[in-house]
């Protein structure tokens, strides 16, 4: 259980951090930490290290989605400069990163429908809605992030 309120909490204060934080590149890269959590926490009850629950993974598969859904909003022309690991290619290839937005809000936006009004019945059904949601984070990021960490 302590472990459920951290991650949650953990949630809470990324999200509170985009709420706060008025420059684009502080606003994504909170955006795409409450995702590495939300992640996280699918990943620990998929390891089985965290007892399958299915309002925390339906939680998770809803802080995805959210995060799919507004991301694409703060990459303004000229914000690739600064802190930050957005590749050039935002910009260059934006049809190419709009598909990618688009692909990932589709494969969020099944996940959420997956989910129903409870969260998956099982760590199963879980894995089968959440699964096609991460191979979106490599994909995206080999073409659209500077791997410098
Ligand atoms: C559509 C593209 C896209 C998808 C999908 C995506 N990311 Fe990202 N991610 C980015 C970009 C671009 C950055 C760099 C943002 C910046 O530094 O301004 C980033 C940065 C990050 C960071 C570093 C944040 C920081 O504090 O600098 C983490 C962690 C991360 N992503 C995790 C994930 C995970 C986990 C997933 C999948 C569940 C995911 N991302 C899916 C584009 C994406």
């Amino acid at each position: 259980m302590k472990k459920i309120a951290l991650a949650v909490s953990a949630l809470c204060l990324s999200v509170s951090g985009v709420a706060a934080a008025d420059d684009p590149i502080a606003v994504r890269k909170s955006i795409m930490q409450a995702t590495a959590a939300s992640a996280g926490l699918a990943g620990a009850m998929m390891k089985e290290e965290l007892a399958y629950n299915p309002a925390i993974a339906k939680a998770a598969i809803l802080t995805l989605n959210a995060g799919a859904k507004s991301y694409g909003a703060f990459f303004p022309e000229g914000s690739g400069e600064g802190d930050t690991t957005a590749a050039p290619a935002i910009w260059e290839d934006a049809a190419g990163f709009q598909a990618a937005l688009d692909k990932y809000m589709t494969d969020t936006a099944a996940a959420l429908d997956a989910a129903g009004k409870d969260g998956p019945a099982d760590l199963a059904s879980f894995q089968a809605a959440i699964g096609p949601v991460f191979s979106n984070c490599k994909s995206c990021h080999e073409k659209f992030r500077v791997q410098n960490n």
